[in-house]
């Protein structure tokens, strides 16, 4: 456990997490508003000398990183992360679910491209059992298909409308975003094998092989979980 010296328990655990990035790394830099405190406190790293290359999972988080001053580069220039920090809507023990702001295709590249996958989450993600309805990305073409192969796995995909955006949210891949309720997800690493193989789903926000997770609390104390 490490005590902050503010009660923001998004910015305890972004920037405790940031500690873990040294010298000469590539990073992965996640999304959302946990991941950006991460991405700011890089910056200010990077400002006091450090030297890092970070690799973006949206346009979201390289225009963060540019503003900070932190370089960054490419998947095709540096295939091998050393480190990715990223957020996640709910989350249980090392299996979260993300796509809260539709970047999981990418996030999920940056993170399966890297040696250590850091989650960074405030209490209120933190649950026994996943229930939190899981974001698919879907070529548009295939709405319809995925509505009813989602309904035959027991869950029900709503399609994610744009807030101050008429009709759907267009991902930074230029497909849309559909929610699906699952209720209790009881077999996470299951369900997501089986969202895998449905044909116009081009990932799913369902993932594993996080080996760090960093839970920021209320009082500004930090609780970090490794595998
Ligand atoms: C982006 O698509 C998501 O996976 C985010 O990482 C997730 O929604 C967490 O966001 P917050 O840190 O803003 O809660």
């Amino acid at each position: 456990m490490k005590q902050s010296t503010h009660n923001n328990p998004k910015q305890a655990a972004g920037e405790q997490a940031a500690q873990l990035v040294k010298n000469n790394m590539i990073v992965g830099l996640g999304t959302g508003s946990t991941a950006a405190y991460a991405i700011k406190e890089l910056g200010r790293r990077v400002a006091s000398g450090m030297d890092i290359l970070g690799v973006p999972t949206s346009y979201q988080s390289a225009f963060l990183a540019a503003e900070c001053g932190i370089p960054l580069t490419t998947l095709d220039e540096h295939p091998a992360i050393d480190i990715d920090i990223d957020g996640a809507d709910q989350i249980a023990g090392f299996t979260a679910i993300k796509g809260g702001g539709a970047a999981h295709t990418r996030e999920k590249i940056v993170a399966l491209s890297s040696k250590k996958f850091a989650l960074v989450v405030d209490e209120s993600k933190c649950t026994d059992v996943l229930a939190h309805p899981v974001p698919l990305e879907v070529l548009p073409f295939a709405r319809k298909l995925v509505l009813k192969q989602v309904e035959r796995l027991g869950g029900k995909a709503e399609l994610r409308m744009g807030v101050s955006k008429d009709g759907p949210v267009i991902t930074d891949n230029g497909n849309f975003i559909m929610d699906a309720d699952f209720g209790k997800i009881s077999d996470p690493a299951s369900l997501g094998e089986q969202l895998s193989q449905c044909t116009g789903i081009v990932e799913h926000g369902i993932f594993t092989g996080v080996d760090t997770v960093y839970i920021g609390k209320k009082d500004g104390s930090v609780e970090i979980t490794s595998l």
